[in-house]
């Protein structure tokens, strides 16, 4: 039988993922302890002579800021006999689950690290890297986010979901990937939200017409600025309506990542509050439409004043 998994880290293993030689140059803040060199090379991080690649050096920097993040939450989940299931949205070249793994899944010998991406070539090269790596305990899945919702390729339950600038609605398709397997962690990095925007976009002339409050969104950068504003509140109603605190790290590039909501909803409030808003916005959206279909039950009165 196998030990149950502990979060302290196993002694470091043999073999090509192998952890870099203390590094004496410059690197010495870019390369964590135990790091495999090897990964970071076939990342491009690296260059093949060991260098830093400059143009890289942002993308490591914005991982290790989220991983920092991340490794909190890992740490508080309670050790269990195959460790921690991770499942990345939107995966790309998967260098959020690489790095997760090779910091955090490889030293513990345990866990599973799997990304789910829709262009076949990054599936393709990303399972290739993680087999010469030896990084068994990760897979990688040709499958759209909101497939993935009902796959059975991957565990019925995980512990954390990643979705790391996930090109628009894929954010949402995370979310109910998440709230689907009980993950117990949602980390969410959205990125170019297009769906409410182009729902303001529509009938604009119409809306300035009826509203001042058009002038929220009558210049385009407006439009796309308020759009993802007003996408992100409503997936942390949605979270909320679920009843799941959506405190966690939902923020666009750059931003925060981790914050505390003031004053949580209920699941009640939150439900109503996202109807007062819809009544409000002239959004039409098939984002979320579980979340829509909750709110079109019968809610208490709430005013959004
Ligand atoms: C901007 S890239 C981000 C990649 C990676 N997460 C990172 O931060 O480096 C977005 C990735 O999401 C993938 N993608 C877009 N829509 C998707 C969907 N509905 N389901 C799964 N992957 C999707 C794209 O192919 C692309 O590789």
């Amino acid at each position: 039988m196998n030990k149950p998994a502990t979060n302290k880290p196993a002694r470091p293993p043999k073999g090509p993922g192998r952890p870099a030689a203390a590094p004496a140059t410059a690197l010495d803040a870019d390369i964590r302890p135990g790091q495999s060199v090897e990964l970071l090379k076939e990342l491009h991080i690296l260059t093949r002579d060991g260098k830093l690649n400059q143009d890289s050096r942002r993308k490591l920097k914005q991982v290790y800021h989220l991983y920092q993040f991340i490794e909190k939450l890992l740490l508080e989940i309670p050790p269990s006999e195959g460790g921690p299931g991770i499942v990345d949205h939107g995966a790309g070249k998967s260098y959020l689950g690489f790095i997760l793994y090779d910091l955090f899944l490889k030293p513990r010998g345990a866990g599973h690290m799997y990304g789910v991406e829709t262009r076949p070539e990054l599936v393709d090269r990303s399972k290739a890297l993680a087999q010469r790596l030896g990084f068994d305990r990760m897979g990688f899945l040709h499958l759209s986010a909101a497939d993935a919702v009902h796959s059975d390729l991957l565990p019925a339950t995980v512990d954390m979901v990643t979705a790391l600038h996930a090109c628009d609605t894929a954010t949402d398709d995370a979310i109910d990937f998440g709230l689907a397997r009980n993950a117990r962690y949602l980390v969410l990095v959205p990125c170019c939200q297009a769906e409410v925007a182009a729902s303001l976009r529509q009938n604009k002339a119409l809306s300035l017409a009826r509203t001042p409050l058009a002038e929220l969104w009558r210049h385009p950068i407006h439009t796309r600025e308020l759009g993802s504003q007003l996408t992100n509140v409503l997936r942390c109603l949605y979270l909320e309506a679920c009843g799941s605190s959506a405190g966690s790290a939902l923020g666009s590039r750059g931003k925060r990542w981790a914050s505390s909501p003031c004053n949580p909803n209920s699941p009640s409030t939150a439900r109503s509050r996202c109807a007062a808003l819809r009544l409000r916005w002239p959004v039409r959206l098939a984002m979320i439409s579980s979340f829509f279909r909750l709110c079109s039950q019968p809610t208490s009165s709430v005013t959004v004043t």
